[in-house]
């Protein structure tokens, strides 16, 4: 049987990736150390002999337990520091998991025989304010933030130790995904946040005149973009993405919200749409999910709250 290591996997994608590893025959180990995530979100998964294994990925002794008990022949790296506000304040820290993490894994993944390593890298975050929309990887990287920054070294070490050590590396640049169990504090967390709004009956603030655009990704279809990426020998970086834009107010209005607007916020990136051309071609993948689809699915998904209003931004 063939197993695979998910870090992260106690987090909001990477527990929706255990479970369709687990339904597609894998054995799986996951490495978290709960900063963010929660076991609760594999208890699906739990009866099918899912392995945790507590720990942090820049630990070599944690990362090595994880990769000795069932020798996974793919590891998808999804733990990371996903706060682009606490990368800011704390550009060590970030640097420290979202880099180190991923080298201490890269030269852990080519000592115990790994066959294949993705990496969840983030699209909305990597180009900045781009040239042109729909982005193509060609695009200049142009990180806006520590926590791009860290992310695009990260896909640097990645092709270092293709190169090198010729270990099969691909970074995923994922847009902004949104589904179930998604922690609204998160880099993109306007659509976790606006939906428990629009289950608590609070209207939503938005920063500037929610013009603002991303490219909404439903959980499911990542996860079909991880394992398609797990399978096929494609390497570099590849978009995850629709390849449509959707400004913060027609989310908003999706909803039903009453919108309160507030002074912008610098920083924050105006337009951001990623070209998913190179993910059909290469991956044989493409989104399914249509917006209003994926909306509705994480508002049923949600027990209805009782928050205090929250805060809507969306991260540079
Ligand atoms: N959510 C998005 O829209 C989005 C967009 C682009 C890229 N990504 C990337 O996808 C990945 C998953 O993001 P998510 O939205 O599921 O976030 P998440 O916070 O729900 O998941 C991250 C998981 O990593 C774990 N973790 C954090 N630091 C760790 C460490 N040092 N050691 C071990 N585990 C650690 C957390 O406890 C959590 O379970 C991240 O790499 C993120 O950068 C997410």
């Amino acid at each position: 049987m063939r197993s695979a290591l998910v870090t992260g996997g106690a987090g909001f994608i990477g527990s929706h990736l255990v479970n369709a590893l687990v339904e597609d025959g894998r054995r799986v180990t996951v490495l978290d150390d709960l900063s963010t995530g929660r076991w609760e979100n594999l208890f699906g998964a739990l009866n099918h002999g899912v392995r945790l294994t507590p720990g942090n990925v820049t630990d070599p002794h944690a990362v090595a337990r994880a990769l000795t008990a069932e020798r996974p022949d793919t590891i998808y790296h999804l733990a990371a520091q996903i706060d682009v506000r606490h990368a800011v304040a704390d550009p060590i820290h970030d640097a420290v998991v979202n880099l180190i993490g991923t080298l201490t894994l890269l030269q852990a993944a080519q000592r115990h025989g790994v066959r294949r390593f993705v990496l969840a890298s983030t699209g909305g975050a990597i180009y900045g304010e781009a040239d042109v929309l729909p982005t193509p990887e060609s695009a200049e990287v142009r990180p806006a933030s520590p926590y791009a920054a860290s992310k695009a070294a990260a896909e640097s070490y990645l092709d270092l130790y293709r190169t090198l050590f010729g270990l099969s590396t691909l970074s995923l640049r994922l847009s902004n995904v949104y589904g179930p169990r998604q922690n609204g504090a998160g880099e993109a967390g306007v659509v976790a946040m606006f939906c428990a709004a629009a289950r608590a009956g609070h209207p939503v603030t938005v920063f500037g005149d929610g013009g603002q655009t991303r490219d909404f990704l439903y959980v499911d279809d990542v996860v079909r973009a991880f394992m398609a990426a797990g399978e096929r020998p494609v390497t570099g970086c590849v978009n995850v993405a629709t390849g449509r834009e959707t400004t913060v107010l027609a989310v908003a209005q999706e909803l039903g919200l009453r919108v309160r607007h507030a002074p912008e916020r610098a920083g924050e990136v105006r337009r951001s749409c990623l070209d998913p051309s190179r993910a059909a071609a290469a991956l044989g993948w493409a989104a399914r999910v249509a917006f209003t689809d994926g909306l509705d699915r994480t508002l049923t998904s949600m027990a209805p709250a009782t928050r205090r209003a929250p805060v809507a931004s969306v991260a540079p």
